[in-house]
């Protein structure tokens, strides 16, 4: 099956278990936009609670707030969303489709890309076991080629876009003969710039001036409420800020599922620290965002850093984790050093004064910034992509299971009363009362076991308690668990501490 095909059968999935729906999906659904159901809701407060806890639990000097979605509209002149946020927009004459012109040659970097896979493929079957990877990738000359010239495309794509250079951009893509899908041709407009942000209006102000915008990013509520923390909670440099929250963007290329939406979720973290000291702060950070990656499980290979070696005018460092999603390793979250860029323009834009005043200096300052940005719908995507087998059992049969980090698992514990006979259903919605304060769990007695085993595989629950005639005689359950599907028989009060130790989020939180 390929990767596509996989990904097609991973999305049928996801609606068909209640992961995420198509937004209006009786209306034909809205482009770029989804909603997430019952199984998906817990799941993604599950990555949520984890980031929160991590950040706010593991560090006593990290808080988080929740900022409003509006905000002042002064505040995105100040961040430069109003004048720089943009995207550069080709559209084919012949098709009448919409691109991103960077999107365009990112997407032709990657069949380049896959050629070269081809090659060490090709290279991995002649010669067997004698094949030396990191060699063959370092000598051979079709590989070197197309090395060559994804760096000079990169290079070029990358001069042009810090430049603005959009006819260099036009003309990379000319050069690059990229035809568009639809029609096959080259017939590109020119590349023009196109503001993301959505907007709207203030009810009672019909100018220009009641103008909102619904926030791109969370990280400026969290810069605009600097003063606010620091004083109230008597915050001492260094310390961060996190939020988690939705936000808007009008993506002209929105695809790749629930990779690009028009409406999602971030979790930021602002760290604040003394200037000179952010490169020492933004190293602890990429090391410690990668090990929160790791922590779940999804493999090392999966994960590779992507250091900016072009960075905006107010940065200096930059880096994103990528993860190897179905179509390939693409962002997952970034981090940067800011400097005081941002309460920089705060303080020029507002005309408050946006300083600390350091005690062991003894002196005041604007403080540095050391942002992590992640995408909770991108680590919603990885979690599913990674999590999602289709499984060829010894005894013949099929099973697709979503192997979840239990921590991070929709439902814990499944209790399946063997009949329907009121002498079993008495005793497995006991334990289910039991256990239901703790954990999330499901009572299933309609079909056969083996069916309801199978419908609790396809939702990624770590456990299953079954309760069947003997248990009314000796106090014992079987208990199943996901990945092995091993089975064993415990007694009914081991349930909750066999569960607690394999399902807290302290089995996630000790390993960062
Ligand atoms: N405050 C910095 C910031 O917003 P960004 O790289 O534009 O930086 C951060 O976004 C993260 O938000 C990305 O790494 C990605 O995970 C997520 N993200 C950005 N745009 C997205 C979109 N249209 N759909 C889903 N996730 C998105």
């Amino acid at each position: 099956m390929t990767q596509e095909e996989l990904f097609k059968n991973l999305i049928a999935h996801t609606k068909e278990y209640g992961f995420i729906f198509p937004s209006s999906d009786i209306y034909d659904g809205l482009s770029a936009v989804y909603d997430y159901g019952q199984m998906g809701s817990e799941l993604k407060n599950n990555i949520k609670k984890y980031w929160w806890d991590a950040m706010t639990k593991l560090n006593e000097n990290i808080v988080g707030i929740d900022s409003a979605i509006f905000m002042h509209p002064k505040i995105w002149k100040a961040s430069g969303h109003v004048d720089a946020f943009n995207d550069p927009l080709i559209d084919n004459k012949d098709s009448k489709k919409r691109y991103r012109a960077d999107v365009l040659l990112e997407d032709h970097i990657a069949k380049i890309e896959a050629k070269i896979e081809k090659e060490v493929e090709k290279g991995k079957k002649k010669f067997g076991d004698a094949f030396n990877e990191e060699q063959f990738r370092a000598t051979n000359p079709n590989i070197q080629r197309n090395k060559e010239k994804i760096d000079q495309i990169k290079t070029k794509m990358a001069d042009a876009l810090n430049n603005n250079d959009l006819v260099a951009l036009k003309q990379l893509i000319l050069d690059c003969e990229i035809v568009d899908p639809i029609s096959g041709t080259r017939n590109w407009t020119d590349v023009r710039q196109f503001n993301l942000m959505f907007s709207t209006q203030l009810g009672n102000i019909s100018d220009e001036s009641g103008i909102l915008y619904l926030r791109p990013e969370t990280a400026q509520g969290i810069f605009v409420n600097f003063l606010n923390v620091q004083k109230s909670g008597r915050m001492k440099i260094p310390f961060g800020i996190a939020q988690i929250g939705k936000a808007f963007r009008n993506e002209i290329v929105a695809r790749q599922f629930i990779f690009r939406m028009r409406e999602f979720e971030q979790m930021e973290m602002q760290f604040f620290v003394r200037p000179g000291e952010e490169l020492k702060w933004f190293e602890k950070w990429r090391e410690t965002r990668l090990k929160w990656h790791l922590a779940i499980g999804l493999g090392r290979e999966n994960y590779r850093y992507h250091d900016h070696e072009k960075l905006a005018h107010y940065a200096n460092a930059a880096t994103d984790i990528e993860f190897n999603f179905p179509f390939g390793f693409k962002e997952l979250e970034g981090i940067h050093s800011r400097t005081d860029f941002d309460l920089g323009r705060h303080q020029e834009f507002s005309g408050k004064k946006i300083q600390y005043f350091d005690p062991e200096q003894n002196t005041s300052y604007i403080p540095y910034v050391i942002e992590t940005s992640i995408g909770l719908d991108r680590t919603f995507l990885a979690l599913i992509s990674a999590a999602y087998k289709q499984e060829k059992l010894e005894n013949g049969e099929e099973r697709v299971v979503m192997k979840f980090h239990p921590a991070l698992a929709p439902v814990k514990v499944a209790v399946l009363p063997l009949t329907k006979k009121e002498e079993l259903t008495a005793v497995a919605q006991k334990i289910m009362q039991e256990l239901k304060f703790d954990f999330n769990c499901q009572y299933e007695e309609k079909d056969t076991i083996g069916k309801r085993y199978r419908r609790q595989d396809a939702i990624g629950t770590p456990y299953c308690v079954t309760v069947d005639f003997d248990s009314i005689q000796d106090g014992m359950v079987t208990l199943r668990e996901r990945d092995s599907m091993s089975q064993e028989r415990v007694p009914i009060e081991k349930i909750h501490p066999i569960v607690e130790n394999k399902v807290s989020m302290k089995r996630l939180l000790e390993q960062i």
